[in-house]
């Protein structure tokens, strides 16, 4: 953990010079955009550079989409057809995955499991239709701690047919890499057995939308929509604007009733996404920090929070309603729900014995020395296409209890489908939320109801990139 630091002393030493441009933002939807993104889309992957610490360090060698760090902007309208084209430029195999979408399970981009891995000089056509409108993300499913970590990764937006009035939008992609004193990417995404068994590659370096972040500039009296996403391969953000009150008003994509983010901090688990509606009420000229604090013993300013000299845009804050319309996902049957329960252990510091790979049963030691250190159920999973998990009964709900027996908090994502998140160690949870994306704390249990919507194999893992490289994940197969 001491790694932390290096975000401080990081942002000291590369790059975050008084010269530096300020951080380009991506801009609000146009309309431009919005008839662009009807047109087919090609992506992609490719070794690449780019200038993520400033002018002063060389660029960095990345992996990027279309030369991109993030990736291209895909923007549709809710009913909208996605189609994009992954033509691979890597020196290896790859897929995309669409993160947090509802669709075909062919679409879901799991090597092994719903498509052949696209080998390099290939391509392979994405298309289905976009049922919910939100805030999404796309990233390689082949190698991915290696392909995600050197910075594969791109947002989707689905539009609302109807969205709440805000005066502009933002959005803003945060990563976490892990850089040398050249700004080079550091390697060792396979064999890193001491990431794999605490908190995944935690990085030293963080960036907003691939630059760091300085400031933000804005002006009194405006309503921003905010769209944040979490391309990390391992790191929580928890995010406090202080002097400011944002409203939660989706999580992972699907929209909730607009509620205070618990603690003041709005927590992004890799792979997760927010939108908040913000309303900056203070005074021209004033200045605030924004502060990530999920790492309490390393909270460090991501970037300050600048007003400018203009007078406020508005007297009164506006009173229009900022809850975004509902997505038509299916609704759980309480009554007929059948109860399933995932136990997620191992891990430093955990007391995982032994664990079922590839149909042995090995002792810790044994399972270190192959790569493994954390089991579902007890299955250390090696490849996604081990034996399922669960098999389920399309259109049937079930009520998903997650244990945490570790000392790590894991953001749990299942493919395909949102978990409505009942309650935290036997405390509901309200407002009601949805989630492609849980995180579980560590030791805690947390219920969860879903639908099981769409047939097909499904994977069900840990985020951080190196547990589910290291056994946490699994498949769930739906009849
Ligand atoms: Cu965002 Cu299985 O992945
Ligand atoms: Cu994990």
């Amino acid at each position: 953990m001491t790694l932390h630091r290096f975000v401080l002393s990081r942002r000291q030493t590369l790059g975050l010079l008084a010269g530096a441009a300020a951080t380009p933002l991506i801009a609000a939807p146009n309309a431009a955009a919005t008839a662009a993104a009807a047109k087919p889309h090609r992506l992609t992957p490719a070794p690449a550079s780019a200038q993520l610490v400033g002018r002063d360090y060389p660029a960095t060698a990345v992996w990027a989409y279309n030369g991109q760090v993030p990736g291209p902007l895909l923007r549709y309208r809710q009913g909208d057809h996605l189609d994009a084209t992954l033509i691979n430029g890597l020196p290896q195999a790859t897929t995309l995955h669409w993160h947090g979408l509802r669709l075909p399970n062919d679409m879901d981009g799991v090597p092994g499991v719903t498509q052949a891995a696209v080998p390099p000089g290939e391509r392979f056509r994405y298309r289905f239709p976009l049922k919910d409108a939100g805030t999404f993300w796309y990233h390689p499913h082949a190698n991915s701690s290696e392909q995600v970590g050197r910075g594969l990764s791109g947002v989707l937006i689905v539009e609302e047919v109807e969205p709440p009035q805000v005066d502009r939008e933002e959005l803003w992609v945060l990563d976490d890499w892990r850089l040398d004193e050249e700004a080079q990417v550091v390697p060792g995404f396979r064999d890193n057995l001491h990431d794999a068994a605490h908190a995944g590659r935690i990085g030293n370096t963080v960036t907003l939308n691939g630059f760091l972040p300085a400031t933000w500039p804005v002006r009194s009296g405006e309503r921003v929509r905010l769209r944040l996403v979490n391309v990390a391969n391992a790191r929580t953000f928890g995010l406090r604007f202080e002097g400011h009150a944002p409203q939660i008003v989706a999580l992972d994509g699907q929209p909730c009733a607009p509620h205070s983010p618990p603690s003041d901090l709005v927590t992004l688990a890799a792979g997760g996404r927010c939108d908040l509606v913000l309303d900056l009420d203070q005074t021209p000229g004033s200045r605030f920090r924004l502060v990530d604090a999920h790492y309490q013993r390393f909270a460090y300013e991501l970037m300050e929070i600048v007003y400018d000299e203009r007078p406020p845009l508005r007297d009164e804050s506006l009173d229009t309603p900022i809850a975004l319309p509902g997505n038509p996902l299916p609704i759980p049957d309480l009554q007929n729900a059948e109860d399933l329960e995932v136990v997620l252990g191992g891990g430093a510091m955990g007391h995982m014995m032994s664990a079922r790979l590839g149909g042995e049963r090995l002792g810790a030691r044994q399972l270190a020395a192959r790569g493994k250190v954390w089991a579902l159920n007890g299955f250390a999973h090696a490849a996604h296409d081990d034996p399922p998990l669960f098999v389920l009964t399309r259109g049937r709900t079930y009520r998903l209890r997650l244990v945490n027996e570790t000392r790590f908090e894991h953001p749990m994502h299942l493919h395909g489908h949102h978990l409505q998140l009942l309650a935290r160690d036997g405390r509901a949870v309200e407002p009601q939320t949805w989630h492609d994306t849980l995180l579980v704390a560590p030791g805690e249990t947390v219920d969860t109801l879903f639908v099981a919507e769409t047939p097909g194999r499904w994977m069900f893992h840990c985020h951080v990139l190196e547990h589910q490289q290291a056994g946490m994940m699994a498949t769930v197969v739906i009849d």
